[in-house]
Order: structure tokens, then C-alpha cells, then sequence
């Protein structure tokens, strides 16, 4: 099947948008400047179950602390990698979550697994591992190509 292009020039910083891949949901998320540098910090990054997503593996392009080609979008497949349900969007901070010091990202509404905006989930989940990056590239600085 031929890849499909997606255009993320209006995708504003902090929004996301959910495209379909092979019948799979895939997230796009255009980080803020402020949710790179949370991504970054040793407090988080200690609360991750699969911090060097080692049990799936990634494209060579996305095994970085990003987990993409550039720092600014993300591109994870939206299906959780414990049961399968479609994870929610949800970038804040939230300190209410009763796992720690999550920094917002993706929540799944069946049994609570939390992952970040790398798609990296959080000790405490009952998801095994991270949301899989799909294979794409960047045909031009706007121009995200999955497949
Ligand atoms: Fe996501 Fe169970 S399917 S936590």
C-alpha cells in the first residue's frame, strides 16, 4: 500500500491530529517548546518503564530522547500496547494522576496507562512498552510520510 502524506503546516504548537494507517489510528503531535524540556527531565525520565524502548523496536531515525526525526513532531501509532484501546490526548501536566510526575501526553481510558508525548509509557501502567513509532519520513519540513 502506497504511504500517505500528511501536511502539519496549520497544525498549530500544542495541538495534535489522528490519521489512519493500515486501519491503525497514528498520532501527530506538534510539541511546545516547554513539553520537550519536560520530556527531558531526569525526574520523568526515572518514572519510565521502557525507558530505551528496547521491547519493540523503532525506527534507527526515532531511537532518540524524542523518539521522532525532528524534535517538534511526534508520530506514534495510537493503539496501546496493553489491551489495545485508543489512548487520549492530554498534554498538561497533570499532578492529580496517580502516577508520578507525569508530564502529560497520552492516557488510555481502559485501565490507565500513561505515556508521555514520546509516546513513552509510565511505571504503574499496565502497558508492557511504548507506543510504536510507525516507519515515515520528513519529504519536506512540513511534510510528514507514513509507510
Ligand atoms: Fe490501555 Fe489497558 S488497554 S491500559
Amino acid at each position: 500500500r502506497p504511504p500517505i502524506d500528511v501536511d502539519v503546516s496549520k497544525l498549530p504548537p500544542g495541538q495534535q491530529i489522528t490519521v489512519v494507517w493500515h486501519g491503525s489510528p497514528v498520532f501527530i503531535t506538534h510539541r511546545t517548546p516547554e513539553a520537550l524540556a519536560r520530556l527531558q527531565q531526569a525526574a520523568l525520565t526515572a518514572r519510565l518503564r521502557d525507558p530505551t524502548s528496547g521491547t519493540v523496536q523503532q525506527p534507527p531515525y526515532a531511537a532518540n530522547w524524542h523518539r521522532s526525526i525532528v524534535p517538534a513532531y511526534g508520530v506514534v501509532v495510537g493503539i496501546c500496547t496493553h489491551l489495545g484501546c485508543v489512548p487520549t490526548y492530554s498534554p498538561a501536566p497533570d499532578p492529580t494522576t496517580p502516577v508520578a510526575n507525569w508530564p502529560g501526553g497520552y492516557a488510555c481510558p481502559c485501565h490507565g496507562s500513561k505515556f508521555d508525548l514520546a509516546g513513552r509509557v509510565f511505571i504503574g501502567a499496565p502497558a508492557p512498552y511504548n507506543l510504536p513509532v510507525p516507519p515515515y519520513a520528513m519529504p519536506t519540513p512540513t511534510t510528514i510520510r507514513i509507510g
